[in-house]
């Protein structure tokens, strides 16, 4: 963010007049659209704001694209948008031929937006690229996911809700991996393509929440069952040999190192967190667990 060639600007992806205002003033040769609303527990609540984000949003984008011309639009999509596979099937995974067959309004809303992009390459020719990730961790992430939420209500000695029996799995990347990736995609993958990624490290929730109270100190005795999720996924894995044949992508953090780095960033950085879930965050807390 100190480079020169950096600059953030605050605005709505819904905003169709600033984001024209911006492809006016900076030109942009490659856009890559990570701008969602990406949890399901909030999808279920209330899913207007969804389908606006993530789908009229992303229609806004490419509309400047096309209007103002770009040499690449990515975009920054989810595993959640196969929908999930059974437990017990490792032999199972999701690749570029699985159907999309989602299950929550945050994964349709997202798989929405796919089609949209895949219909203005098809359409309008805009040059296009995909990719749908399975679940990321590391700095920065908003407290109401599994993992940052599991450090912060640890670190308050807080009780660690976990849905239903905590058996559903899910394939976890390190940020950074990620963020490779789409750096790999947008500078030599293929235009009109579509690639998953994932590191092959399928955990269960409740393993998680366990490593999350060895690492921090805390019993296990806070980890609490709550009901499910409605609709919950039972299991999300990556096959992502596409990415690795054609860009040579692998994930460089294991999760043992990934998951250090990321609770020692939550414990160094407590203040970022502390005010986030002191804020607007405390009534969705409320609302989200106390009735669970
Ligand atoms: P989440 O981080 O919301 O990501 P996603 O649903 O997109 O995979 O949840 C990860 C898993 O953790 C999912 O199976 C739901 C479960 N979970 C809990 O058990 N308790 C919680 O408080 C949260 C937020 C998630």
């Amino acid at each position: 963010m100190d480079s020169p060639n950096f600059r953030f600007v605050k605005a709505d992806i819904c905003d169709r007049d600033a984001v024209y205002r911006l492809f006016e003033e900076e030109c942009p040769d490659i856009v890559v659209n990570f701008a969602a609303e990406s949890h399901v527990d909030r999808s279920i609540e209330d899913p207007g704001i969804f389908l606006q984000t993530n789908i009229i949003g992303t229609s806004i984008m490419m509309d400047a694209c096309r209007k103002y011309g770009v040499h690449r639009y990515h975009q920054v999509s989810t595993d959640e948008v196969y929908g999930d596979l059974p437990l017990g099937r490792l032999d199972l995974l999701f690749t570029k031929e699985t159907p999309i067959h989602t299950s929550s309004p945050y994964s349709s809303s997202k798989a929405a937006a796919d089609l949209l992009v895949l219909a203005y390459y098809r359409t309008y020719k805009l040059p296009i690229s995909i990719s749908r990730c399975s679940n990321n961790y590391g700095p920065y992430h908003f407290p109401e996911k599994l993992i940052p939420l599991m450090i912060a209500n640890a670190l308050n000695d807080r009780s660690l809700p976990v849905y239903g029996e905590g058996k559903n799995v899910r394939d976890w990347l390190y940020v950074e991996d990620h963020c490779k990736a789409i750096d790999l995609i947008i500078h030599k993958g293929q235009v009109g393509e579509i690639y998953n990624v994932g590191g092959h490290n399928e955990m269960t929730n409740i393993e998680i929440m366990k490593l999350i109270c060895k690492e921090l100190g805390k019993p296990e005795s806070l980890i609490t069952f709550v009901p499910d999720r409605k609709g919950h996924d039972l299991r999300y894995a990556i096959d992502p040999t596409k990415i690795y044949n054609e860009l040579g992508w692998l994930p460089e953090t294991s999760f043992n190192d990934g998951i250090r780095k990321t609770i020692d960033w939550y414990l160094k950085n407590r203040s970022w967190w502390e005010e986030i879930i002191s804020g607007e965050y405390k009534s969705y807390y409320e609302r989200m667990y106390s009735n669970r």
